[in-house]
């Protein structure tokens, strides 16, 4: 990727395009199934950039409860375009469509118009968990009844068409805008998509403009973000199935405690989640556990008071496994 990036062809995206850019967009076109596509620089900024295509300030969106949208961007569908937000409990992140149905609003002056539905695959929060290919389609025909779009936050689709085996335009068949994240399990630097047809990129692109994310030289960056796009061997994509079977060894080596609980049949694609129980052993709960893993040279996430996040990717093996049970041994002593 770095030698990509060296010797990438680059033009200015802001004026007249950037060859690599144009290039990484059309194959993110290919691989989503969708008409048109945008580069920009986060996946924070792909999915923000979708709620303000599809709202007005004083529009309500219906979101998962715990989705990352709602959760872990900074507040921005408030403070960025003055929508507020209907959430709704999901089963290991799929949404119901009849409860969907039920909370689209009235067209009643006293209501808030229902403007969009968001859905993450896979959903972060419950783990990396697959949402069911039901889920899409009955929230899809729901939203079509109602004149409501389907934005995905498909930051890990790649993990979600790895594990179920279906393409994404599968997926994507079923929602007027994607994201997803070329920097994550694809292995790029930087760098995320925002896909949908031709109208809806246009309008993204201006509001990419106004958030100050358009680049100008980005081949350097569209360059690695091929190869994470990529099929062959050595794409981005080849190093997904192999990540979803590291997690499992690292799901059993932490369900080898008794204090801590990460259920392997639980772990669906690349990441782990482990509760911790608070002992004499773990002096504390997940985030004291997450500093002295992270001090040793595991670097983990704690993802509320009693829950580390482990995420596995292209560039760990069997090794990097090893070394997670050798620290919980040298932390915890043995299991
Ligand atoms: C489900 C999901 N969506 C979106 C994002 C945002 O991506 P970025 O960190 O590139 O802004 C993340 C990041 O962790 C995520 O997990």
């Amino acid at each position: 990727m770095r030698k990509a990036m060296a010797e990438a062809e680059v033009g200015d995206d802001v004026l007249d395009g950037d060859p690599t850019v144009s290039q990484l967009e059309a194959r993110a076109c290919d691989w989503l199934g969708k008409e048109a596509a945008l580069f920009v620089p986060s996946g924070t900024m792909a999915n923000q950039i979708a709620i303000g295509v599809w709202t007005s300030p004083g529009d309500e969106i219906i979101v998962e409860s715990s989705c990352h949208v709602l959760s872990y961007e900074s507040g921005a569908i408030g403070a960025l375009h003055g929508v507020q937000t209907r959430t709704l409990d999901g089963v290991r992140g799929a949404l119901d469509p009849k409860a969907v149905a039920a909370a689209i609003r009235p067209d009643f002056v006293h209501c808030p118009p229902t403007s969009l539905i968001c859905l993450e695959q896979t959903h972060m929060s419950s783990g990396g968990s697959v949402l069911p290919m039901e889920c899409f389609e009955g929230v899809a025909a729901v939203g079509k009844d109602a004149g409501v779009p389907v934005h995905l936050d498909g930051a890990r689709l790649a993990h979600a068409t790895t594990a179920s085996g279906l393409a994404a335009p599968l997926w994507t068949q079923h929602v007027a805008s994607v994201s997803l994240c070329l920097s994550k399990g694809l292995g790029a630097p930087v760098g995320s998509v925002l896909a949908g047809d031709a109208d809806f990129i246009e309008r993204a692109r201006r509001i990419r403009k106004r958030l100050g994310g358009w680049m100008r030289q980005s081949g350097v960056l569209a360059a690695p973000a091929l190869l994470a796009l990529g099929d062959g061997p050595d794409g981005g994509l080849a190093g997904i199935a192999p990540s979803h079977a590291l997690a499992q060894d690292v799901a059993k080596a932490l369900d080898a405690y008794s204090f801590l609980s990460a259920d392997p049949g639980q772990v669906e694609t690349n990441l782990v989640l482990c509760r911790v129980e608070v002992t004499d052993r773990t002096l504390g709960g997940a985030p004291e556990l997450a500093e002295r893993l992270t001090a040793a040279g595991v670097r983990v996430m704690a993802l509320s008071p009693d829950t580390l996040r482990f995420v596995t990717h292209r560039d760990l093996n069997s090794t990097h496994v090893a070394l997670l049970e050798s620290t919980l041994v040298d932390l915890l002593g043995g299991a």
